[in-house]
């Protein structure tokens, strides 16, 4: 991208983020704030309480907790701005805006949906709120007028509907929003430590803050090639989740391990021991920064209502401009 870029994205805070959104999302967003592009990153609490409703009890401390996952990873609010969605009112209010001409049929046929209500049965989904998930999704990203959602496959369905929402306001009021691109992250899917893609509700996952010991536990009761039974039988790197993590984090001896595995000279456990502790290694500057972040938590907080008002002072002039265009501005406000 050459051009400066208005970036948005999002995270839910329903829970400490782990090495999958690491190499995922935030080594995306990291990159695009790097690149000088202006970045707002937003810890979505609105979108947190539609499924956690019973229990919203959660969100504060999770917002803290993604709060400073996002910092360790690199995020820097000095040039990401960084908040959180519900001390931005102006969403609230743009997406009342957009719920009074979206088609219920645009949100029911929407796969994310109908899939969460099934999946997530005991959480009972059927709600306004959750019918409007997306909706809600939409007025994040155009209240700042964003070029580019960087985001996973799974989301593409919600910026889809965006890009919907923002065509149909276009044409019914006034062109005020740009038609939003996602931008896919193309890296090495990290699998779980049972080989399944890494998610909390598969209880797989290693998290970015996780300790040393708890990591060195979990890769020990890692998944490994099926077929590989006894010591002496060559293994399939190939299809193995340890050896993926070899690939990401011991790259320079990922062949040679490789070779090993396949004339069986290695056995699972060293192998197992070998990334555990290369694992822990890449993880150091990450804990580092944690400590020096836990340790002042009045900055923490102090990053995250300075972006809120930076982020709510562009929020404000689309929301003018919206109003405007729906002929329901009343002149001066305070
Ligand atoms: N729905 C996104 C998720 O579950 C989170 C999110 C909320 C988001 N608002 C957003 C992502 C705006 C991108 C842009 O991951
Ligand atoms: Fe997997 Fe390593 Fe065992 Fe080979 S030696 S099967 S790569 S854990």
């Amino acid at each position: 991208m050459e051009e400066k870029k208005i970036v948005l994205s999002g995270m839910r805070p329903t829970g400490p983020l782990h090495i999958g959104h690491l190499f995922g999302a935030l080594k995306n967003w990291k990159k695009l704030q790097d690149e000088g592009n202006n970045c707002f990153y937003m810890i979505a609490d609105w979108h947190a309480l539609s499924t956690e409703y019973r229990c919203p009890e959660n969100i504060r401390k999770n917002v803290e907790e993604i709060a400073i996952d996002l910092l360790v990873s690199g995020l820097d609010p000095e040039k990401s701005t960084i908040f959180i969605q519900s001390l931005v009112p102006e969403h609230v209010e743009l997406h009342l805006i957009f719920s009074m001409f979206v088609p219920i049929p645009w949100l029911e046929r929407n796969p994310v949906y109908k899939e969460q209500i099934k999946e997530l049965k005991e959480k009972e989904l059927n709600t306004y709120g959750f019918l409007g998930y997306p909706v809600l999704q939409a007025a994040d990203i155009l209240i700042y007028k964003a070029n580019y959602v960087p985001i996973g496959v799974d989301q593409l369905p919600h910026l889809e509907l965006t890009r919907e929402i923002a065509r149909r306001f276009n044409y019914l009021y006034r062109n005020i929003f740009p038609i939003p691109e996602p931008l896919l992250t193309e890296t090495p899917k990290i699998p779980g430590i049972d080989g399944r893609k890494m998610s909390k509700s598969y209880n797989n996952c290693i998290f970015i803050g996780e300790e040393p010991d708890s990591i060195r536990n979990k890769i020990k009761n890692m998944f490994t090639d099926p077929k590989r039974i006894y010591r002496k039988d060559p293994g399939h790197p190939d299809t193995c989740p340890v050896f993926v993590y070899q690939q990401i984090f011991n790259t320079q001896s990922a062949d040679e391990i490789k070779n090993s595995c396949l004339n069986a000279k290695i056995g699972c456990t060293d192998c197992k021991k070998i990334v555990a502790e290369k694992l822990v290694e890449f993880l150091q500057p990450f804990y580092k920064k944690r400590k020096e972040i836990e340790n002042n938590r009045k900055d923490l907080w102090e990053i995250l209502t300075e972006g809120s008002k930076k982020a709510r002072q562009m929020a404000k002039k689309t929301l003018d401009e919206v109003k405007e265009a729906i002929r329901m501005d009343y002149g001066e406000k305070d």
